[in-house]
């Protein structure tokens, strides 16, 4: 497993720093988790990377959306609220939220999410639709589900939403234990709707994290630029190459930054010196991939029921709705 728990703490600077002592003091080979390439930059880097020709996935999660929005908001009987797990700017969900705002007056949704630009970004993606509530939280997922559950008004059910190929940035085992942390915190009757990007050939899949416009680099190379600014480190991007490969045996894509030459790196806010050998990478996110029938096999033993299961043919990708067993 990564040096990721699967229930993270919030994203504030307690958080970085211990996430950097462990990952570039430890000894061991060196990482960060994921979730720090969200800063406000990193958030409107990825809503590029969105929108990037390789990046098939968003499109893929676009069209089953838009194509089962009305059977996924007729799950259970109105009246429906929705929470988005790492929402993002929340775009992908206006059809969903169109839907429900169809078969009830008013909808709350909460977006979930560690970056703050990302919850700023869903008010004005979401606001304008009738009837639709936007309620940010700024919290981690399971934190911000429970204040979700929470706020839901008396025989309201919850609808949660956890979109993209984001489940694939836990390893598998992380991902278990996420999903059993999700059923705990939901109720008989409520629904987990979850995105999973599939086997595909991998050219396209690295070519998907290694993009000719070099935004996914800049994406990848700006958490060193966020270290730069908030632990006062002093990385020269220009000596560090973005990586994306392809781990076959754990059939996920890796991005790392790799240090072209040997170097030495100081982060004064943390009084740490980091050496570097010449090659030596620094492991920044992993993107698993699922076979169709691997996540409702892992939601079933985390009590989950599949109600449904949608595929996109031209971008293999599915999306899963669950049901608390
Ligand atoms: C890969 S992006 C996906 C955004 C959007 N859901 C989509 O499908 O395009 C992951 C999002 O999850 C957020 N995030 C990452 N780790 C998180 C955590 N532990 N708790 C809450 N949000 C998190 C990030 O800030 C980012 O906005």
């Amino acid at each position: 497993m990564r040096a990721e728990s699967a229930i993270p703490p919030g994203q504030d600077g307690r958080d970085l720093a211990r996430a950097v002592r462990d990952g570039l003091a430890g000894g061991g080979p060196k990482s960060l988790p994921s979730r720090l390439l969200y800063d406000d930059l990193g958030s409107t880097l990825f809503e590029a990377i969105t929108r990037l020709p390789e990046y098939g996935l968003t499109r893929a999660d676009d069209r089953l959306l838009a194509a089962h929005a009305s059977e996924i908001a007729a799950f259970a009987h109105p009246p429906l609220a929705v929470a988005e797990l790492g929402s993002g700017s929340g775009r992908k969900a206006r059809p969903i939220l169109a839907a429900i705002a169809r078969r009830q007056p008013e909808v709350a949704y909460y977006p979930i999410d560690l970056s703050k630009a990302a919850l700023a970004q869903c008010r004005v993606e979401l606001g304008g639709i009738h009837g639709v509530g936007v309620e940010p939280i700024l919290a981690s997922y399971g934190d911000g589900l429970s204040e979700a559950v929470a706020r839901t008004r008396s025989g309201e059910r919850l609808l949660a939403l956890f979109l993209g190929g984001t489940i694939g940035n836990f390893d598998r085992g992380e991902a278990v234990l996420f999903l059993g942390d999700i059923r705990s915190r939901l109720r008989p009757g409520d629904g987990f709707l979850i995105g999973t990007d599939l086997m595909k050939p991998v050219p396209a899949l690295l070519a998907a994290y290694d993009d000719a416009l070099g935004v996914t680099a800049a994406f990848n190379k700006n958490l060193l630029v966020r270290l730069n600014r908030e632990v006062d480190a002093d990385f020269d991007l220009a000596r560090f190459d973005h990586e994306a490969r392809w781990n076959d045996a754990e059939r996920r894509v890796e991005m790392h930054l790799v240090a072209r030459s040997a170097q030495r790196v100081t982060l004064r806010a943390l009084d740490l010196v980091v050496e570097f050998r010449e090659g030596e990478m620094i492991w920044t996110e992993s993107s698993y991939r699922y076979e169709k029938e691997e996540l409702p096999a892992m939601a079933a033993r985390s009590g989950f029921d599949c109600l449904e299961q949608w595929a996109d043919e031209e971008w293999s990708f599915a999306e899963t709705l669950l049901t608390p067993r």
